[in-house]
């Protein structure tokens, strides 16, 4: 059996805790062995991302699918942890804010907002060439954001831990998991770094596998790891160029199958099995994308559709065939929001939106008078944004 690490063992009031120190990537003695079973994979995996690069490069506006992507996987993302909000209560909040700049996020939507500023801190980042390199630095600054607020305080938001964690169980000395002591933190993380930044030779997509594993093990933070983790994966993704655009939501696949998600997890430490967690990995990735492409295509057709039925209307207007074309990015919208957005009056926002909600394209949503608020429903059913994403 493969050791994957060595333990060192403490004393935590007067009980006997046994920390993991995981070894260094790549997996050694013996290393990595990828079955014809696990290149079929590796294959559909590289395949599928592929399709759906082109799928989204093939878009008239990238940005349509980009904005809902990183949304959708953000609240996925983020109902791991246990936080209600849907994709829905997002994207109303956000045109909510639009109307009235004071309103506050609650609690869930809020972390759902962090999360998005985490991704987007990084991505700007990464994007700029006097920007931080993906490291821990980069790594912290997002976890700063992604803890901001009341409910993520108490997970030291952008400061590695200082004191022991542990999984599963009630204390340190009956825990599933201890994950590493603090003092082996900087090591740690500047053997990953030096990891992200080598090459040994494995497809970029093994890679991203093992280095999720290994930031999970290591847990650099009182909280939030997870969602760090996974994030980690999709700024990889981009580096090293399996994809252009953060659209691809794995977290639905984590959460889906969460309890494997763990077990696997468990079985790289215990067992020293990273074929099966790779495997996972790869079955998440090929799924995930696939089931991206075919909501890319049916939304495309969905668009299209709904614009000639709005081009062959009598009463259609510039401003309201405008508006439609604004609707992807602003899938949820109110009357001031129109306006600003197609740089024009009230009345006349007001009018376009009227002859799209006649077109069957916007419903409108609060049943009030005043501060109504809009919605491209078709559009938001096929992105499951009302439910839990998936389920
Ligand atoms: N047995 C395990 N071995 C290694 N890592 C684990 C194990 N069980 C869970 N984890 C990781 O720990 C994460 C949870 O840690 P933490 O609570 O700090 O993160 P979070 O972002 O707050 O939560 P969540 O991942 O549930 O959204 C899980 O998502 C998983 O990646
Ligand atoms: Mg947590």
């Amino acid at each position: 059996m493969r050791v994957t690490g060595t333990y060192e063992r403490s004393s935590v009031s007067g009980e006997e805790v046994s920390a993991f120190l995981p070894n260094p990537l790549p997996p050694q003695g013996p290393p990595l062995d990828l079955d014809t079973e696990a290149r079929r994979l590796l294959e559909g995996a590289t395949e599928a991302l592929r399709r759906l690069d082109l799928a989204v490069g093939m878009l008239p506006s990238v940005s349509w699918f980009v904005y809902a992507y990183v949304r959708k996987e953000a609240v996925l993302s983020s109902q791991i942890e246990g936080t209600q909000a849907t994709l829905l209560d997002l994207l109303t909040f956000e045109a909510r804010e639009d109307l009235d700049p004071e309103i506050e996020p609650d609690v869930d939507v809020e972390e759902i907002c962090n999360y998005l500023e985490a991704v987007n801190h990084a991505r700007a980042e990464l994007g700029r060439s006097d920007g931080l390199p993906l490291s821990m630095r980069l790594l912290n600054e997002c976890h700063e954001r992604l803890l901001s607020g009341a409910r993520g305080a108490n997970g030291m938001p952008g400061e590695l831990r200082k004191s022991q964690v542990w999984i599963g169980g009630t204390r340190p000395a009956n825990a599933v998991f201890v994950p590493p002591p603090h003092h082996a933190l900087p090591d740690l993380h500047s053997a990953l770094e030096r990891y992200i930044h080598s090459d040994d030779g494995l497809p970029p997509l093994v890679r991203i596998a093992l280095i999720h594993v290994q930031f999970e093990t290591i847990h650099p933070y009182l909280d939030g790891n997870g969602r760090i983790g996974r994030l980690l994966v999709h700024l990889l993704l981009e580096q090293y160029g399996l994809l252009g655009q953060p659209v691809l939501y794995l977290s639905l696949y984590f959460k889906r199958h969460r309890a494997e998600y763990y077990r696997r997890l468990d079985a790289v430490r215990t067992a020293g099995d990273w074929e099966s967690w790779v495997s996972f990995f790869l079955e998440g990735t090929v799924a995930t994308a696939l089931d991206a492409v075919e909501t890319a295509s049916t939304l495309v057709t969905r668009i299209a559709a709904d614009r000639s039925r709005l081009l062959a209307a009598k009463s259609t207007t510039v401003a309201a065939l405008r508006l439609f074309e604004l609707l992807p990015d602003h899938p949820v919208l109110t009357i001031p929001r129109a306006a600003d957005l197609l740089t024009t009056s009230r009345p006349t926002a007001s009018s376009a939106i009227t002859l799209l909600t006649k077109a069957g394209i916007l419903t409108e949503t609060t049943g009030r008078k005043r501060d109504r608020i809009f919605r491209y429903e078709a559009y938001l059913e096929r992105l499951g944004a009302g439910t839990e994403v998936g389920e």
